[in-house]
């Protein structure tokens, strides 16, 4: 079984973004340091528009090879005109609005989430599944997660969009590496215990 990872940006409270979900304002922290360690260790994570503004799009992809996001993190995409925000990976979109694709690389996943979920944890690679979010995603398929990568930065929101759109429910999950930057980023990545 390869692994689904919910790569996740959020602040010091734990949020992924403001009320609205908005998390530019954690862009800010991504300098010369923490961009060298995104392009080296997770350059699949950054989206194409960007790599290719950033002079990157020709880097491997390193951990993962699959996207899943929620219909409305995609929308961000799509209001700026983007229909493959991660055209280096196959994508999904998890909604049961979207009928049609927009793009021939963008799976719509509209039923059953959870069992095609599973189907490409099966799958036979090296690489893993990327669960980009958002919120609501996350909760939902919150017990197939099996990898938390979770980029911290120095800010408290006092409110916001939660990570996990879920109901309480305690789940251990043990740490498997720390690593710090200079401005005050944190990078933890934690493994589910079974
Ligand atoms: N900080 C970060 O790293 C980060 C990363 C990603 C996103 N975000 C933020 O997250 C926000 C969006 O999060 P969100 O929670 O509002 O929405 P979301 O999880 O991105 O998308 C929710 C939508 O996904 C679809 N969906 C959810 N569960 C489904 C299921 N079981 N089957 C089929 N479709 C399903 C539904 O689409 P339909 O309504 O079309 O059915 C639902 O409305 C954005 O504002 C973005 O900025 C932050």
């Amino acid at each position: 079984m390869r692994k689904l990872t919910y790569f996740i940006a959020c602040s010091i409270d734990g949020f992924i973004g403001d009320p609205g979900g908005d998390a530019t304002s954690m862009v800010r922290f991504v300098d010369e340091e923490f961009f060298g360690f995104l392009k080296a260790e997770y350059p699949e994570t950054l989206p194409t528009h960007g790599r290719q503004a950033l002079g990157v799009d020709d880097l491997q992809n390193k951990k993962f090879d699959t996207v899943i996001q929620g219909r409305a993190s995609y929308d961000l995409a799509l209001k700026e005109g983007v229909t493959s925000p991660y055209a280096h990976l196959r994508e999904y979109v998890a909604s049961r609005t979207l009928k049609e694709s927009p793009d021939p690389n963008v799976e719509i996943i509209g039923d059953d989430l959870v069992a095609k979920v599973r189907e490409l944890k099966a799958e036979d690679s090296d690489f893993g599944i990327y669960l980009c979010g958002g919120s609501q995603l996350a909760g939902e398929l919150f017990d197939e997660i099996d990898e938390l990568v979770i980029k911290t930065y120095p800010l408290v929101y006092g409110a916001g969009m939660r990570m996990f759109g879920s109901d309480f429910a305690l789940t251990e999950f043990a740490l498997d590496s720390v690593r710090t930057f200079d401005n005050g980023v944190l990078v933890r990545t934690y493994s589910r215990k079974r």
